[in-house]
């Protein structure tokens, strides 16, 4: 069984089905709504736990233990290993998305939660790392200082045969840079490369591998159009088949639980990143995260 540990944030998404966006200062009604657990690190999490010989682990701060019970149970129910997770007081992170009939997903959160600072993961992730053993590890590009202080803790110790992956998907937290040479892979969003001014990922792959670590793989989705690899200067691409979305929220996360298992069975990059975009649609397509092993 290989283990993947998750950091980030989990959210409790609520989610309307709607034909149109709504006119601001309106009054409409949804087509459909749905509650679901949500968060970057659930959604990919959820998905590889659908393929064999994968247990994934997220760990999160949440609100407090009571209200959380929900969220942890559909964890639970879909395979996620959750006693990782960290309590507090303030509300459980949330986000209402309106999912319109056109394809576009607006997503707003809400997260009062603080953040998991290096002290505190030590002493989560130490007793465990005595009893498992994780091929990979992966956390959500926030929390810049602690996510920082974290993988330095992981990377002096004695096991060194995970992979370090980061995800690095909102182009506006300051310093997110820092966390550039500290992957093994690193995921960046379609938003992130054309903050930073790029309109195809190749040009700004180039120009974020001399900032990472040498051996790193970087990928960069691009939506409807596919997504690219960069791996010592060599340039992969795939195109994501043409469909028409009916869910779109969580795609990027597909694919990074894509890469991952596709690492898990030691394919080749190039068959790593079609069977990634593949699997991305097969999710945008549905709507959920069920059935895409
Ligand atoms: C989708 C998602 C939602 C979550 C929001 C948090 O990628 O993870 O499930 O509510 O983004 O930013």
């Amino acid at each position: 069984m290989h283990q993947v540990l998750f950091i980030g944030q989990l959210y409790q998404d609520t989610i309307l089905y709607m034909d149109a966006y709504p006119n601001e200062d309106s009054k409409v009604r949804a087509r459909d709504m749905e509650q679901r657990r949500g968060g970057n690190i659930g959604n990919t999490a959820e998905v590889l736990a659908q393929m064999r010989q994968i247990q994934p682990w997220c760990m999160s701060a949440l609100g407090s233990q009571q209200e959380s019970i929900p969220l942890l149970a559909l964890l639970t129910e879909a395979g996620i290993e959750t006693k990782l997770c960290l309590y507090r007081t303030t509300p459980l992170p949330s986000s209402f998305i309106i999912q319109s009939a056109q394809g576009t997903r607006t997503i707003i959160s809400c997260n009062k939660t603080k953040e998991i600072d290096v002290n505190e993961f030590i002493a989560q992730v130490e007793p465990v790392l005595q009893a498992e053993r994780f091929a990979w590890i992966h956390f959500e590009g926030r929390n810049i200082d602690g996510v920082f202080k974290q993988i330095d803790w992981l990377r002096q110790q004695q096991q060194q045969d995970w992979k370090i992956s980061i995800e690095l998907e909102k182009p506006d937290r300051p310093d997110i840079d820092q966390l550039l040479p500290k992957g093994d892979v690193l995921f960046f969003s379609r938003l992130f490369a054309e903050a930073r001014g790029y309109s195809q990922p190749e040009g700004f792959l180039r120009a974020m591998a001399p900032k990472c670590s040498p051996k790193a793989v970087l990928y960069c989705t691009w939506g409807e159009q596919g997504a690219s690899c960069l791996s010592q200067h060599q340039l992969f691409q795939a195109p994501a088949p043409k469909v028409q979305a009916v869910d779109s929220v969580g795609a990027g996360d597909t694919f990074i639980a894509g890469v991952i298992y596709g690492w898990q069975q030691q394919w080749s990059l190039q068959k790593i990143l079609e069977n990634a975009c593949l699997l991305a649609t097969h999710k945008v397509v549905q709507v959920g995260f069920s059935g895409l092993s």
